[in-house]
């Protein structure tokens, strides 16, 4: 079962009940296109249940952005239904939080000042001032940066950035964290904590994840299914349950075979 949070209080992103069935995420027949191109991808169908986290693996270029771009309603689709939390989604939602590459925070905002951003905005939940300075606290202490609310963008190191995007998306309380390729700039090391990370966030606040990577050793390490994208237009061509126990690093032979899966389903896909 998951820790109770510091001292034993369980705080309200943990205590966010989910419903127990139904999926956090469901789309059918999914498509998309830019302006008059041919289709991104098509008749994709995906479903995330509540509190797993699924990685959306494939090559550069085989849609995997425009896909989460679209789940999230950034880009309306131009074939399908998206429903989230049992209900259609034709909007982006307060309770779906997004990471992306770069952390863009706001530069004349500090750690604490960006986490809080746009908090208060029309379609969030309306929250009282601290109720909203307690969520983040509460979310740049899950990060990690407790001590350093008052730091600037330019004061902070690539993963710290990223730390303070993670914590803007934890406060918002998402029921689904969207993340596209949210280490890839970073070094190895600081790639591997933030990976961690992720799945200790993911697991402590109930949350669900898509993880958007073209990194096999990331989605192998993250996620409990992974999802491959390929083929024009692109589609879910494969997937896998990742049941490999965690920590993963400590069973290389479980996941030197689902590498060696992946890659041959890789290559069976460019053969085409
Ligand atoms: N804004 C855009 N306008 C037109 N085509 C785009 C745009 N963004 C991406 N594409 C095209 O859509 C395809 C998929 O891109 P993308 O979703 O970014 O792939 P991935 O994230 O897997 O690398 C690519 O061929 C890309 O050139
Ligand atoms: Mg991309």
């Amino acid at each position: 079962m998951n820790a109770p949070a510091e001292g034993g209080l369980l705080h309200g992103a943990e205590r966010a009940s989910v419903t127990a069935d139904g999926y956090a995420l469901s789309a059918r027949g999914l498509a998309y296109a830019y302006g008059g191109a041919a289709p991104v991808f098509a008749d994709v169908a995906i479903d995330i249940r509540h509190r797993e986290i699924v990685c959306l693996l494939g090559g550069s270029g085989c849609g995997k952005s425009s896909l989460l771009r679209v789940l999230s309603r950034l880009e309306a689709q131009t074939a399908g239904d998206i429903r989230f939390l049992d209900e259609a989604l034709t909007a982006p939602h307060p309770r779906a939080a997004l990471v992306f590459q770069q952390a863009s925070l706001l530069p004349w905002l500090d750690a604490a000042g960006n986490v809080g951003f746009g908090l208060d905005f029309d379609h969030q939940p309306v929250l009282s001032r601290s109720e909203r300075a307690e969520r983040v606290e509460h979310a740049l202490s899950a990060v990690g940066l407790a001590g350093h609310a008052h730091r600037y963008p330019a004061q902070l190191s690539g993963g710290m950035a990223q730390r303070v995007a993670l914590a803007r998306a934890l406060a918002r309380q998402p029921q689904l964290l969207f993340a596209d390729e949210p280490f890839s700039a970073l070094d190895a090391i600081t790639r591997a904590e933030m990976q961690d990370l992720l799945v200790e966030l993911v697991h402590r606040w109930h949350t669900a994840a898509l993880l958007v990577t073209h990194d096999i050793d990331e989605a192998i390490l993250v996620a409990d299914r992974i999802l491959l994208m390929g083929g024009a237009p692109g589609r879910i061509v494969r997937e896998w349950t990742v049941d490999i126990e965690r920590p993963r690093e400590a069973q290389p032979a479980a996941v030197t075979a689902l590498r060696l899966d992946i890659l041959n389903a890789l290559h069976a896909l460019r053969a085409h």
